[in-house]
């Protein structure tokens, strides 16, 4: 029989606090809600009751279920309160002295049976554990931030919790409605682990001006589905609190320079700038507290006017290459209205570009997004050509053909040769340095990235790559021509992954290598960054759908661009490309897919 709890504490208030207090009142469950300060208290009921009125406002919670909610809930300043309670939550600052004296505290003044857990993200629960008299009672449960929302819990066991300890509360988070998964204690745990070094790399890339706050929020968001970016997720955490997790892991976790704080944190947060919380962070809110972002001196301007200054106009576009991209890139930019000529190498692979095209407009038909004349409207606006002189009057060519330097580098020479002067010259690579190709041409200013995502036609990101000759019309014209197909561009720099792939490859290997140290398992890893991070995959559910070797050879990509010793391929993904494990393309990736 798993322990009945009737009463619980939670200690601290704040961003996390508040939160658990109401996951458990809203089970049921009494609260013991504790506080430094009388003020302090105040903020946390303040917490609470705004966001159990926001569930009334939108129908989430019944008024008589509010008022009895609130009424389990005894707010109190300092821990003598908590002598009755079954267990306490501790969510005090990230501090390892704190915590230690709050513990020591909490020994003395809980009932000898009380389980006494921290929901710290990044300490050593065994180290806190020890400043009690009772180790054994002693547990992390890892709530994710907002916890109302978030499903999951990390249930953190350290070598001295008692089996009973830990069955009692994986219990307890299923009455919660949480799904738990128990792990050992290990700086960051899972998905800690995970997000942080990606978080970090972020705020420096915003910190080296690679790209603004909203592009790469954006790019996060749309190129890979997340639920907001990591610059609003670090405003949403608390700067002070991701400065304090950040500096814990890489102290705990083997010294690894991608979680040494990059410097624009500690300053934020000496400048008070600590997120939501402060009402100021990367972005500006209405107040403190507030979730709604205002705009501030750094928002950007996106009218039309604005967008167009200085692009030059484009009517006919040339679509050169015949793969899964350039098929798609050309049908994006015949519904949007543009005049196309697509060139492949042979009349044979344009029949099958435009057959691909036709099956891939004809489905918009069947769904009802696009009517029989549009579709009709949009095949009349391509032409088929296997000549590259066909393009000697376009205002911009998007090169879409394999990802061989030598084979694009001779494209663009020959484009060079073709084209008329101030044609806007794109490709889509995602890996190679534009750079590279630009060189290729007497014009490189007029030569520029445009890196579509895969399905062209759903995805809406486009990334536009700038390199250092670059002119300020080309990138004019490139964003001009984005917002009029309906995408959002956003501009980076001319580095490899761009935004995206940089910020998202590292990670994946970063699961993989969790894996292999048998840390947790793939469907715990999967299921912390899903139900805790709200990603729409987990780690291995997305290298399996991308393909392991076309992961492998971007984080090698990576890792010989930046050198960074933490960007070495893992191992393990290494091995299961050379054993033909690919992903779902070959049946069988880190999961069988054959028996599915
Ligand atoms: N912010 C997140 O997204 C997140 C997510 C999961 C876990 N955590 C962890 O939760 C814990 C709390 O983080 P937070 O972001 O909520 O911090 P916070 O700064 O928002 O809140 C901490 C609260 O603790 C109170 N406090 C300080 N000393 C106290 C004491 N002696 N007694 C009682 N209350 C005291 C403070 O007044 C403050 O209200 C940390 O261990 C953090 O790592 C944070």
């Amino acid at each position: 029989m798993a322990r009945e709890f009737t009463s619980v504490g939670v200690v601290g208030l704040g961003t996390m606090g508040a939160g658990i207090v109401e996951v458990f009142a809203r089970n049921g469950i009494d609260v013991v809600a504790v506080e430094i300060s009388a003020a302090a208290v105040e903020r946390g009921r303040a917490t609470l009751t705004g966001s159990t009125d926001r569930a009334v406002a939108k129908g989430k919670l019944a008024e008589a279920d509010r008022d009895a909610l609130l009424a389990r809930v005894d707010w109190q300043v300092g821990l003598d309160a908590l002598h009755s309670v079954d267990l306490v939550i501790e969510a005090v600052p990230e501090h390892l002295d704190l915590k230690q004296r709050i513990f020591a505290e909490l020994d003395r003044v809980c009932k000898p049976e009380a389980i006494l857990a921290t929901n710290t993200s990044s300490l050593s629960v065994t180290e806190i554990s020890v400043a009690t008299t009772r180790p054994n009672q002693v547990i992390g449960i890892h709530f994710f931030n907002p916890a109302p929302v978030m499903k999951l819990v990390e249930v953190v066991r350290t070598v001295v919790t008692s089996a009973d300890v830990v069955a009692d509360v994986e219990a307890l988070c299923e009455r919660l409605g949480k799904v738990d998964v128990t792990i050992s204690d290990r700086a960051g745990f899972i998905a800690n682990a995970l997000l942080f070094g990606y978080l970090n790399h972020a705020v420096s890339m915003f910190e080296s001006r690679y790209a603004t706050r909203e592009d790469i929020d954006a790019a996060m968001k749309l190129g890979c589905g997340l639920p907001m970016g990591p610059l609003a997720l670090m405003d949403l955490i608390g700067l002070d609190t991701a400065y304090e997790i950040l500096d814990t892991m890489y102290r705990r976790g083997g010294r690894d320079r991608r979680h040494a704080p990059v410097p624009l944190i500690k300053q934020m947060v000496t400048a008070g700038l600590l997120g939501r919380k402060s009402g100021r962070g990367f972005y500006t809110y209405e107040r403190p507290g507030s979730p709604v972002v205002v705009p501030d001196e750094h928002t950007p301007v996106t009218t039309g006017a604005a967008l167009a200054d200085g692009a030059r106009a484009i009517a006919k576009v040339g679509i050169v290459g015949s793969g899964t991209m350039a098929t798609g890139i050309i049908e994006v930019f015949a519904k949007a209205g543009y005049e196309v000529i697509s060139v492949t190498r042979g009349a044979e692979k344009s029949a099958k570009v435009c057959e691909a095209v036709k099956t891939s407009l004809n489905k918009g038909v069947v769904r009802g997004k696009l009517s029989e004349e549009d579709r009709d409207a949009a095949l009349g606006r391509v032409t088929w050509s296997a000549t590259l002189d066909h393009l000697a009057d376009v205002d911009l060519v998007v090169e879409a053909v394999v990802e061989e330097l030598s084979v694009k580098k001779a494209l663009f020479a020959s484009l060079d040769e073709i084209c008329k002067p101030g044609v806007v010259l794109a490709t889509t690579t995602s890996s190679l340095p534009v750079i590279d190709v630009a060189m290729a041409t007497q014009r490189p200013a007029d030569v520029i990235g445009l890196h579509f995502f895969n399905p062209a036609p759903i995805m809406p990101l486009v990334e536009i790559v700038q390199t250092i000759r670059t002119s300020p019309e080309t990138s004019a014209t490139a964003r001009a021509v984005c917002a009029a197909l309906g995408k959002t561009g956003v501009v980076c720099g001319d580095r490899s992954g761009f935004i995206v792939n940089a910020l998202l490859f590292p990670y994946l290997n970063d699961a993989v290598k969790m894996l292999e140290a048998s840390y947790s398992t793939a469907d715990d890893i999967d299921y912390a960054m899903k139900l805790g991070c709200g990603y729409p995959m987990g780690p291995f559910e997305l290298l399996d759908v991308v393909g392991l070797d076309v992961s492998l050879a971007i984080q090698r990509e990576l890792y010989l661009e930046l050198r960074e010793p933490g960007f070495a391929p893992a191992p393990l993904l290494e091995h299961l490309v050379t054993a033909g494990y690919l992903g779902r393309k070959s049946g069988r990736g880190f999961r069988d897919h054959t028996k599915r």
